[in-house]
């Protein structure tokens, strides 16, 4: 039997900067109840990703912008206990990308969830940080539209993010040189120290970054794997070698502002660098999610990636933890448990 309260984070109003309390509420609702071919998911775990900011305002993106009133899209981690559907029954796990909800229950579309396997000697979590988009993401990202060779020079701005932290690694094993870019001293270090990188610059004490980036990477870039845009990718377009690939993974130092976005200025090094610049999505590589589940498992258990979760508890604090992405205050991958 489905107990009775359903509680929601719903956009109340459209934010201009960083979103808080007054732009995104708590309700409580009745739970639904299941008709034939849905399913009921209790959430137990919800994914903190920069790309919802830019769902929140009226922008064109890929996929609809929310509605006021709407519950806040996102992907959760949940326990089926009802289902209206064959493949799903009471007591299986499943994880919706892009199309569950910050609450506590989500009716669910049987065609946008998939089931995950709880009989594992990983933490549930896993699924919905290395094993789901932040770690699909930079291998995709990384591998496919880098196409990185051994002895190429890789930049990668906030590196010390999830996506950026696993896009250099991957980059390392694949021979490269990297160097990341990352908000603060102690990212840098841990870039260098624990992760491999062979560099690293906070673009926070650097005010010539256009300068600092050629120091770092004496022999320009080859590719440089942007999750940042704005004046960083300006200052890397700058360093970019003949033939380089700019993998535009993301722009968060855009996504806060409501204003016409300038730049790039140096968009003519495209064409005088013969750079290819490609955007993607990891959604669509869903087909061949499962290959590389398989490869990362296997570079985890060599020992070969590192990353971390920052798992923080209780629905009620979502939209404070959902700001730390903005200012760097975590480290690893935001997650918030709530259940
Ligand atoms: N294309 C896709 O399919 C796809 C899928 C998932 C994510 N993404 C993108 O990948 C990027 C990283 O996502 P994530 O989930 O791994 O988040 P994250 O990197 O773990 O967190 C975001 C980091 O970005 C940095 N940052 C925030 N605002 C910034 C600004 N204005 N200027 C420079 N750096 C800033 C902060 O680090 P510092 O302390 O270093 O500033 C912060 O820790 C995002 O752009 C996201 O949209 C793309």
């Amino acid at each position: 039997m489905s107990p009775a309260i359903n509680r929601q984070l719903y956009l109340h109003q459209r934010p201009s900067g960083v979103p808080g309390q007054e732009h995104i509420r708590l309700r409580e609702v009745p739970v639904p109840r299941v008709e034939s071919g849905e399913v009921l998911l209790e959430n137990i775990y919800l994914s903190m990703d920069p790309a919802i900011r830019g769902w929140m305002s009226e922008k064109v993106s890929y996929t609809a912008p929310l509605a006021l009133g709407e519950t806040i899209r996102g992907s959760t981690l949940g326990k089926v206990v009802d289902s209206g559907h064959p493949d799903f029954c009471v007591g299986d796990y499943a994880v919706g990308i892009a199309c569950n909800g910050w609450e506590d229950y989500t009716l669910a579309d049987p065609t946008q969830i998939y089931k995950v396997d709880a009989e594992i000697d990983f933490p549930l979590s896993h699924y919905l940080s290395i094993y789901s988009a932040v770690g699909l993401t930079p291998y995709f990202g990384m591998l496919d539209v880098g196409r990185p060779r051994p002895g190429d020079t890789v930049l990668i701005s906030a590196a010390a993010g999830t996506v950026g932290s696993l896009a250099g690694q991957i980059a390392r094993l694949a021979g490269c040189k990297v160097v990341g870019i990352a908000g603060s001293d102690e990212k840098c270090r841990w870039l260098v120290d624990e992760l491999g990188f062979d560099g690293a610059i906070n673009y926070r004490s650097n005010l010539d970054l256009t300068a600092a980036i050629a120091a770092a990477c004496p022999n320009g870039v080859d590719i440089f794997f942007d999750n940042v845009g704005g004046a960083i990718l300006d200052a890397a377009l700058m360093n970019l070698n003949n033939f380089a690939r700019v993998v535009f993974c993301g722009a968060i130092a855009q996504y806060n502002t409501e204003a016409p976005v300038p730049g790039p200025y140096n968009y003519w090094q495209i064409l005088a660098r013969n750079v290819t610049v490609q955007g993607f999505l990891a959604l669509n590589y869903r087909d061949r999610f499962p290959e590389a589940i398989q490869k990362i498992e296997a570079w985890i258990a060599a020992g070969d990636l590192v990353f971390h979760e920052d798992v923080v508890e209780g629905l009620e604090n979502t939209v404070s933890v959902f700001s730390r992405l903005f200012s760097g205050q975590h480290k690893g991958k935001l997650l918030v448990k709530i259940r």
